[in-house]
Parts: structure tokens; sequence; C-alpha cells
């Protein structure tokens, strides 16, 4: 029986194998993809922070353009493409917003410089001078004292329904796993290349 630890598992692997033989420097980047507000697909890059609870989580401010769209529709997508091990991971599932104790963890994480340009930036909106933003940044990394979190920095948990492995070929007749919960149960198909 195909079961979401399984898949997991397998998720793990793979993403074990490509961190192990990548020369990217960002390995952990993973295109989220949300249903814009006036339905056009919106696709940006982020960063995979951890999976908890078979739940794949990003994090980041969520008065921004992705967090409306979450807000709006919470059915988004993450691809994967590993360049040293050529495989392409796509998942579909339904997101939902971290608690505040796991989004003031993952804030603290961070490096003093994200933090001070967390808080001192509105991620999307218009500069009207950007020398003068980048200047507020470095004297608050300056004055290196402690940043609380800001009240919308969070993150998503997505929780996946969908999954779909892709082994590339250079034949092009590419390896297609695609696992699929129906009625809470989870099925894997092989599907054409
Ligand atoms: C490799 C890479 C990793 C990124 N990681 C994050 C991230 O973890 N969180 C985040 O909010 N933005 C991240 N960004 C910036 C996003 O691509 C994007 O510019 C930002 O989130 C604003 O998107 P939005 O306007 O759709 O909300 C990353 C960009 C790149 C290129």
């Amino acid at each position: 029986m195909t079961t979401i630890e399984n898949i997991i598992t397998l998720f793990k692997n793979w993403y074990e194998q490509e961190l192990k033989n990548t020369q990217v420097q960002i390995p952990t980047a993973v295109c989220l993809s949300t249903v814009g507000i006036d339905n056009f697909p919106n696709a940006r890059f982020v960063s995979l922070k951890e999976i908890i609870n078979n739940e794949f989580v990003i994090t980041g401010p969520l008065n921004s353009r992705k967090g409306l769209e979450f807000k709006h529709n919470n059915n988004v997508a993450l691809t994967f493409w590993w360049t040293a091990t050529e495989r392409q991971v796509r998942i579909q599932g339904i997101a939902s917003q971290l608690s505040e104790t796991l989004a003031e963890k993952y804030f603290e994480e961070r490096s003093a410089n994200s933090k001070a340009v967390s808080l001192i930036c509105e991620q999307g909106q218009e500069v009207q001078d950007l020398e003068l933003l980048e200047k507020k940044v470095q004297e608050v990394v300056s004055e290196n004292k402690k940043i609380d979190k800001p009240k919308d920095w969070s993150g998503l948990s997505i929780k996946p329904i969908r999954i779909e492995f892709m082994e590339f070929k250079k034949t092009r007749f590419h390896n297609r796993k695609l696992y699929e919960l129906e009625n809470e149960q989870w099925h894997m198909k092989q599907i054409q290349p």
C-alpha cells in the first residue's frame, strides 16, 4: 500500500542525493506557484525550509503578493528541478499558515541582514528611494539589537494532494511516477513520458 510516509521517504532520498552532488549555491530553491487574484498563475522561487508532518514548509512575509494570493486561494504548487541528478518533482497541495510559534522559530534562525530587510521592507511595495531604504536596513543591522519578527512575517505549510517524480532521460523517455490522493488513499501510477 502506498502511504504518504513512503512518498516523503522517496522525496527525502532524492533530495539528499541532489544535495550531495549539486554545485548550486541555493539548492533549497523551489518554485512556488499560486493562483493569482486576477486568475493568472503566479510563480516565484522560495526556499524549502523543512518537511514537518509530511507537509512542505516555506517562509516569508504574508502581506506580499504570494501571501495575498494564498489568502484568496490556498491551492498552491511547488516545483523542483534538481540539476545534478536530473530530476523534477511537482507537488500540488493545500497551504495553511504556520503557527506563530513556528514562524518565530524560523525568523530567529535568519541572519541579522535578513531580519533587518524583513523589518524595514514591505515586500512588493513600490519604492520611492531605494538608497534610503537600503540605508535604513544598514542602520538597523549596525545597531546590532534584537529584531523581533514582524507581525506579517510567517510561512506556509503545504499538505500535498498530488506528487509527481520525474527522472529526466536524455532519450526523452522520462520516467514519471504520479502519486495522487483519492478518497484519503494514495495511489501511484506510472505515466507516459
Ligand atoms: C533562490 C531564491 C530563494 C528565495 N527564497 C525566498 C523565501 O524563502 N521567501 C520569500 O519570501 N522570498 C524568497 N525569494 C524571493 C521570491 O522569489 C520573491 O521575489 C518574493 O517572495 C516576492 O514574491 P511575491 O511578490 O509573489 O510575494 C527567493 C528568491 C530566490 C531567487
